[in-house]
């Protein structure tokens, strides 16, 4: 009796000791890759995290740009329920790393060189105070233009080289009857095309004064005045259901010939590749005309949040190791429409787009071309940034003219610091 109580009691130990275990080896995803490619990209992360044991909690929460995202993790985080591992962008990152909630993955970057091969640009975000804090999955750039191929034949539209060209296509396009820009109306959206906008006119100086310098006079001046003109003529491009329609439905009017343009970062790719579209042959991919040689990018990270328990920071420091894997880097990355977190990844498993994008990512870092995103939190902490999205929303729905919003810019911008 005693004896077979005892060995009953130890059965159900080692059962609870198994099934804790089992529970630690996981972690709390949270992120908002819901659309088709982003789902598709997920699912690499998914299976290749399965492959090697540990489970995945999903927490998804739907909003490009992750603004939504980061409202839920806020709340997850007061009351004290943080997930185990969250996609963020960079200043968030460094905002959270300064309240000291994230987790040091100093010993699997030791062990994985991620000093020598992780791009400068990524590191500033991905550290702070010297120790990693989070491990980047990607880079993407938001100075794109998606376009579909068989409707710019079928108008003898060539690929637009200069800004002037790209108004004349976007025209021939109206002229058709189609929609000229696929855009959705939501503020990060509005930002993601004014990122491009702001290169396009008076590139990665202009930029950098107004945009990370945050220099008055830029953001005062006749450029900026030029910028809102610019996204005004964007605005008379667009059709009449754009507010409030998501990115991916934007790149479906495109997908589906219903539309000839989207400027989108190269998430949006994604979406083609997802509906089995080919570079080249049924869509082109281009920088904002005017923006060459500039990449404004952004860059996915999963930060981990710091967990008392083992097992589950041992399952955190796996999906770190596992997510830098130069193998992992280019079969995600081909899915998801981004380029390579590190420089030592070879492009032979990426489409044209992906290439181009390599290419361009690397000879913008070498020429001192490549800045933050501000629609992307990577230029501006979220209360400058939030105010930028303020103002060139007001102005794309017609609140502001162009010289009212470059007055409303400037003092946003110094009200947020
Ligand atoms: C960006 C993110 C991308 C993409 C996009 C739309 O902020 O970096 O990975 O998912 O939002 O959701």
């Amino acid at each position: 009796m005693v004896r077979n109580f005892g060995r009953k009691a130890a059965l159900t130990a080692a059962l609870m000791a198994t099934t804790s275990l089992a529970q630690a080896a996981e972690v709390e995803v949270l992120h908002w890759w819901t659309s088709g490619g982003e789902a598709a990209a997920l699912n690499v992360l998914k299976e290749d995290l399965a492959g090697q044991k540990i489970g995945w909690v999903d927490m998804p929460v739907a909003g490009g740009g992750g603004e939504s995202a980061m409202t839920t993790l806020r709340a997850r985080v007061t009351s004290g329920d943080a997930p185990t591992a969250v996609q963020m962008l960079g200043f968030d990152i460094l905002d959270w790393a300064e309240e000291g909630a994230l987790a040091n993955l100093d010993a699997v970057a030791a062990e994985e060189g991620w000093d020598a091969v992780v791009p400068a640009a990524l590191q500033a975000f991905a550290k702070h105070d010297g120790h990693w804090i989070s491990a980047p999955v990607n880079v993407h750039s938001t100075n794109w233009v998606w376009a579909n191929k068989a409707l710019l034949d079928e108008l003898d539209i060539a690929q637009p080289a200069t800004w002037d060209d790209f108004v004349a296509a976007l025209q021939t396009l109206k002229d058709a009857g189609k929609t000229p820009l696929a855009h959705g109306g939501q503020a990060w959206q509005d930002a993601t095309m004014f990122d491009g906008v702001i290169l396009s006119v008076g590139g990665v100086e202009f930029y950098t004064k107004a945009f990370i310098d945050l220099d008055a006079d830029a953001l005062g001046s006749d450029q900026m005045l030029e910028a809102f003109n610019r996204m005004a003529t964007l605005r008379s491009f667009v059709d009449d259901n754009f507010s409030g329609r998501d990115w991916n439905l934007a790149s479906a009017m495109v997908i589906n010939g219903e539309a000839g343009f989207q400027i989108m970062g190269d998430w949006a790719k994604g979406e083609f590749i997802n509906a089995g579209k080919v570079p080249g042959d049924d869509f082109l991919c281009f920088r904002v005309p005017g923006s060459d040689g500039a990449v404004s990018f952004n860059s996915d990270q999963f930060a981990m949040f710091s967990v008392k328990d083992e097992g589950a920071q041992g399952a955190q420091g796996e999906m770190a190791r596992a997510i830098m894997s130069p193998a992992f880097q280019a079969a995600f990355n081909t899915v998801k429409g981004s380029v390579p977190a590190r420089t030592d990844v070879p492009n032979d498993d990426f489409d044209a787009c992906g290439k181009q994008g390599m290419a361009d990512l690397a000879a913008a870092a070498a020429s001192g071309k490549l800045v933050g995103s501000v629609a992307h939190g990577h230029a501006n902490r979220a209360a400058v940034k939030n105010a930028i999205y303020d103002v060139v929303t007001a102005h794309f729905n017609g609140e502001y003219d162009a010289a009212a919003a470059v007055e409303e810019l400037v003092n946003a911008v110094e009200a947020a610091q």
